[in-house]
């Protein structure tokens, strides 16, 4: 929740093309992933200034377990050193964490410092953090769904808010089961640009892309500026 009067803004990226990233420069795919996590923190940094108050991550997904064990392996291990490294600047920089996603399944030691992460920072109001790690959003809605619900309490069961602008990096053009009841009128914005060379302006052009929209969630489009209401119908 925030504290302050800032208007709500929630960020998701997909941050894809960090093994294309490793490849293209004869890099085994793990100096891929570990060039991403400098663009994340680079990116949340970004987020702040911006005055983004929530951003998720799609770190890993259910589906991310078919790689190789020992990819897997390396990105467990990055995602645990990340969460230990960084906590400390996070809380003083007022950023809020929280994982979503199962924990049965991860490592132990990564378990061990998400809940170190997320107690740590629970009082941060200036951004919430989000990180989705052995993710799916159709098995979180059904987690969520188990009882008979309102949206209301299924939105609130799901522990996220409405996805103002999604990004995905790395040129392909989809979810990917990312955020999907969340997205329901999100913004889109595909870029080619690989993870690992996504950096503050390429964050601070989604963000001017995305303020330029017209969005009116089923309304009337409001009219151009400068013109009457008389022709306030939709433009093509
Ligand atoms: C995204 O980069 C990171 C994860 C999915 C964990 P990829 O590893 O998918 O990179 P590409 O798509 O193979 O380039
Ligand atoms: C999506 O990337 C998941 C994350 C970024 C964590 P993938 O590279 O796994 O994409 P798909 O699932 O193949 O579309
Ligand atoms: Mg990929």
């Amino acid at each position: 929740m925030q504290t302050n009067l800032q208007p709500k803004l929630h960020v998701a990226i997909i941050m894809d093309g960090n093994g294309r990233w490793a490849e293209a420069r004869g890099l085994p795919r793990p100096a891929g992933h570990e060039a991403g996590a400098d663009s994340v923190r680079a990116v949340v940094r970004a987020a702040v200034e911006h005055q983004v108050t929530a951003l998720s991550l799609y770190a890993f997904s259910t589906y991310n377990w078919r790689r190789p064990p020992a990819e897997v392996a390396g990105l467990m291990g990055l995602l645990r050193h990340f969460l230990m490294i960084e906590v400390p600047w996070l809380r003083d920089f007022g950023v809020r964490i929280s994982v979503l996603g199962r924990r049965d399944r991860l490592p132990l030691g990564l378990a061990r410092a998400i809940g170190h992460a997320e107690r740590s920072t629970r009082d941060g109001r200036r951004l919430h953090l989000r990180i989705a790690i052995d993710y799916s959003a159709r098995d979180a809605i059904l987690a969520a769904a188990a009882d008979h619900l309102t949206a209301e309490a299924l939105a609130e069961r799901l522990a996220t808010e409405d996805v103002d602008l999604m990004i995905r990096t790395g040129g392909d053009q989809r979810l990917s089961d990312f955020l999907l009841w969340e997205s329901a009128y999100a913004e889109f914005y595909f870029t080619e640009v690989k993870w690992p060379d996504f950096g503050p302006d390429e964050f601070a052009a989604a963000l001017a892309d995305y303020r330029s929209r017209t969005r009116s969630f089923g309304g009337v489009r409001p009219s151009p500026a400068g013109l009457t209401s008389a022709g306030n119908s939709p433009s093509a």
